[in-house]
């Protein structure tokens, strides 16, 4: 991984992800302390046996495989489920780049499981006033074009359009979704919001803001045309550097007597450079993006892809590869479905019987599988599926019954 200089501890916050380093060497991130830190739980064993029990749904690879690990009451939702009591289900995207990348996917891929198997309804915020508020360079309009664009994206991933509510908050924000963010901002102190994000007196008053247009599509009455007035538990399903943001939301939903969002939290999908760093679509050279060609896929792994070989080929055959920091293993770790595969080619690898060459290779194939599944779904949105997602008096179902999905189904378990 990356030379760096001097140690420093390891910072993930929602803009920036990066290991600790020691003697100047950037290091993976460490969950384990990430849950200390952030003071979240760990999913164990008994939890998934339980999710497995209540649904009879074996759980997801990224839940069989650690890779979503964390969470905040989760059992609640399990509760309300075994009660059959509804909850619903909230995640979001900045819309910082007209493409998304694969590492994005993750929590959008596991909603769509998550919806599945519960029957439950999803909103997806698309935060193009964070963007602009956050980026300097970046048009206000070019924001909004970036959230239509990855709102296509978003619908490729298959999610059921009468139980999927996707909004820009530059076009929803108005009506009862205003009058919460305008409560949530009511409740939170200027000191809250900058010890939470770090923020100093020469950043905008935007971004202190912000935090409340990110709490409030947790509270189930910001969409009527879903949930009426009523008060519905949710789950967000993010990567664990948005857990800043739902810290004060939880604070916040006490004060106005509203249920506390439950947290699943992912680990991060690695930058191509190694697993020190998330894949970031301001870095391109980190990221494989859902419009990239085969071709473009390719040469970025095949370039880029911090290999965890030996140097020569004949120390390899001795010694093997170390899957832990190896970016090809860790992409197949999120996207091989095939339990047995993913461990033959561990052992292979590890053990010297398979070069980086080749395990490269079978990373490429599955990535360009991935991506070329999508892009074909993509090609197929048209403007009344986006009218069908995105338009806010559609009513939608908020029942709990699983979901018979219209648009094609993405291959991913
Ligand atoms: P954004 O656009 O940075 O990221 C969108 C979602 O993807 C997750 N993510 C990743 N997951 C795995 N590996 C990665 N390399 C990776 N990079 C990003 C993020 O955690 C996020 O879940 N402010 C948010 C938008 C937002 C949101 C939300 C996110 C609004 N409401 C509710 C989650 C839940 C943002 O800029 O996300």
């Amino acid at each position: 991984m990356a030379e760096q200089t001097g140690n420093t501890g390891q910072t993930v916050n929602p803009w920036k992800v990066q290991g600790e380093i020691v003697d100047g060497k950037l290091q993976a991130i460490d969950y384990n302390k990430l849950v200390d830190q952030f003071g979240t739980r760990l999913i164990d064993q008994p939890m998934l046996d339980r999710l497995e029990k209540l649904t009879g749904v074996r759980p997801h690879v990224f839940l069989r495989r650690g890779l979503f690990f964390s969470h905040r009451e989760f059992n609640k939702i399990l509760d309300l489920y075994e009660k059959g009591k509804p909850f619903y289900l909230y995640t979001g995207r900045g819309p910082s780049s007209g493409s998304m990348h694969v590492g994005h996917m993750i929590p959008f891929l596991f909603c769509k499981w998550l919806q599945d198997v519960f029957g439950a309804a999803l909103v997806i915020q698309l935060t193009d006033d964070e963007k602009f508020i956050f980026n300097p360079d970046l048009k206000i309009d070019d924001a909004h074009k970036f959230a239509i664009e990855n709102a296509k994206d978003i619908m490729s991933f298959g999610f059921d359009p009468k139980k999927t509510f996707i909004f820009s908050d530059l076009d929803y924000m108005s009506g009862p979704f205003y009058k919460n963010v305008i409560k949530v901002a009511k409740s939170i102190t200027t000191n809250q919001s900058r010890a939470t994000f770090g923020f100093n007196d020469s950043d905008n008053i935007g971004k202190l803001h912000f935090v409340s247009v990110q709490a409030s599509p947790s509270f189930s009455n910001s969409f009527p045309h879903i949930f009426g007035t009523a008060n519905i538990p949710c789950l967000v399903p993010c990567a664990i550097d948005q857990d800043p943001y739902f810290r004060l939301t939880r604070e916040v939903a006490q004060k106005l007597k509203y249920h506390k969002p439950s947290l699943i939290h992912a680990k991060f999908f690695p930058a191509l450079q190694g697993p020190g760093t998330k894949m970031s679509a301001s870095i391109t050279t980190s990221a494989i993006f859902i419009n990239d060609t085969p071709n473009q896929i390719k040469n970025k792994i095949n370039k880029y892809a911090f290999s965890g070989g030996q140097d020569t080929a004949e120390l390899h055959r001795l010694h093997g590869g170390n899957c832990e920091v190896d970016v090809s293993f860790q992409y197949l770790k999120f996207f091989l479905e095939d339990d047995e595969e993913l461990a033959l080619i561990e052992k292979q690898y590890s053990s010297g019987e398979m070069s980086t060459g080749q395990l490269k290779q079978k990373c490429i194939a599955v990535v360009q599988e991935l991506v070329k599944g999508i892009q074909e779904i993509r090609a197929t949105v048209t403007d009344e599926l986006v009218d069908q997602f995105m338009n806010p008096t559609i009513p939608k179902d908020a029942s709990m019954k699983p979901c018979v999905p219209q648009v094609q189904e993405l291959k991913i378990e």
